[in-house]
């Protein structure tokens, strides 16, 4: 085996391999697609499902001190106006007075359009919310708008789950869900999109441990990244400037991942202080303090958030386990995705059609289901279908094969190595979960061989 692909994977393989495969396409394509949204296929739904879980159990499964919360994605339209969103959630845009196309200022070449090289508008302030109307009439008494940051959920839960979880500082509450903003740029596929989704941890601590909890959580979560395999030459943490902060934060760190356009933003850990509850206690009237046990005072807690994009995980998930290498003298394309994350766990290959075969494959196949998610693979010769396997990151392939009849064995091959190990049927499911848990493909069940065969069986 040797190495084929450059260090850098480039955007159009991967966008290549998702629309191919079936991991992503663009929305409503029928009908040309619009613009920066994007549907999940089948792998992509079970990839995203697997990143998302990955993360509930390491935030809340896990852990004594977090607990989960699922808000509305509607919400009173004055959390808007406490949170500041209403006011400061917006870019500076320009618009080309040539070609008329619509720039962020920041995008902008010498001030001039990037595309035609036009003279531009003044920029004016450009709201990123999205508007909507609550019942059926469209008056400004009923706006609502789609939330842009699942964050503001949780702030304004805080007290319920205060009150029936009981809990005491330091302690955090989770959420992952649907965030929209109306972006001027998008692009790069999904690293930008004007519908996605974040998984967002709000920490609440008491103000003087602040600091210990920012460093705590911002080394936890670049761990959570490299635990999944990620590779860390491939992520940096970067401290974000005065002017960057964004209003509500007083220090935030980015955890950027190496994407094939340049290092840009993960998710974003900050220190929002007590800005949010005080925000929001003083427009509902509501007390959002603490009652400090210990010292017998009232404070207000304040919030450390860890806040990341479930799209743009996958998209680094994704092009960090994008290999090529050259085996068996051809091209084999591959995705080294954590067990955990791959959509497919496990994949059944029959030998060949034969009715036998079939049956005991089928077996096996139900047998496995129980437990992950399993494809049955019958089409073309059992190389082409380790391949394809390969390609969507699954990391083992069970053969059945006509000595299977006869021994009641099978073998299974592994994803990155290709080496093969045959074992009894009676010992599969214990196995695969053994390895599927990390252990050497070598290790072997009771009654299991190394298999010499190779790749075609
Ligand atoms: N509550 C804080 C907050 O929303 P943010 O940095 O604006 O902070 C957090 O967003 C994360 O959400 C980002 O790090 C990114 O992963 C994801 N995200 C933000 N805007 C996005 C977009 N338009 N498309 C895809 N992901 C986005």
């Amino acid at each position: 085996m040797s190495k084929q692909v450059p260090e850098k994977v480039d955007m159009e393989k991967i966008v290549s391999l998702c629309r191919r495969r079936g991991f992503i396409f663009p929305s409503s394509e029928i009908y040309g697609g619009l613009s920066s949204c994007w549907d999940y296929g089948p792998l992509g739904v079970e990839l995203k499902q697997n990143v998302k879980q990955a993360w509930w159990r390491a935030v809340v499964q896990e852990r004594d001190d977090m607990v989960g919360l699922d808000a509305g994605i509607l919400m009173h339209p004055q959390v808007w106006k406490a949170s500041g969103h209403l006011e400061g959630f917006t870019d500076p845009l320009v618009e080309c007075k040539s070609c008329h196309l619509r720039w962020r200022v920041d995008d902008l070449k010498d001030n001039k359009c990037p595309s035609c090289g036009g003279e531009v508008t003044e920029p004016r302030l450009f709201n990123l919310m999205f508007k909507t109307f609550m019942g059926p009439i469209e008056e400004q008494a009923s706006v609502v708008y789609l939330r842009p940051e699942t964050a503001q959920g949780i702030f304004v839960n805080f007290q319920n789950v205060l009150n029936t979880t009981r809990k005491r500082l330091p302690f955090g509450i989770a959420q992952m869900g649907k965030a929209f903003r109306n972006e001027i740029t998008t692009g790069n596929f999904i690293f930008r999109s004007r519908e996605f989704e974040q998984m967002e941890i709000e920490f609440f601590v008491t103000p003087e441990t602040d600091q210990e909890w920012f460093n705590y959580w911002t080394t936890e979560r670049l761990n959570w990244y490299v635990n999944l395999g990620i590779k860390r030459e491939n992520l940096r943490l970067r401290q974000h400037t005065k002017g960057e902060l964004a209003h509500y934060a007083r220090e935030c760190y980015d955890i950027d991942y190496l994407f094939p356009m340049g290092w840009a933003e993960l998710e974003g850990i900050a220190n929002r202080g007590d800005f949010d509850l005080v925000q929001h206690s003083s427009f509902s009237g509501k007390s959002l303090d603490y009652f400090d046990e210990e010292t017998k005072e009232h404070i207000i807690p304040h919030i450390i958030e860890p806040s990341a994009g479930v799209d743009r995980s996958v998209l680094a998930f994704l092009c960090d386990a994008y290999d090529e290498e050259i085996a068996e003298g051809e091209t084999r394309a591959l995705l080294h995705l954590h067990p955990s994350l791959a959509p497919i766990k496990v994949a059944v290959l029959p030998l060949s059609r034969r009715e036998r075969l079939v049956q005991a494959a089928n077996q096996i196949y139900a047998d496995l289901r129980q437990c992950w998610m399993v494809q049955y693979d019958d089409a073309q010769s059992i190389g082409r279908r380790y391949r394809r396997q390969d390609e969507i990151g699954t990391p083992f392939c069970v053969t059945v094969d006509f000595q299977s009849l006869e021994d009641e064995q099978v073998t299974i091959r592994e994803r990155d190595t290709m080496n093969q190990i045959r074992i009894p049927i009676s010992e599969l499911k214990t196995t695969l979960q053994a390895k599927l848990e990390g252990e050497d493909l070598f290790v072997l069940p009771p009654g299991g061989s190394i298999w010499k065969g190779g790749e075609s069986g």
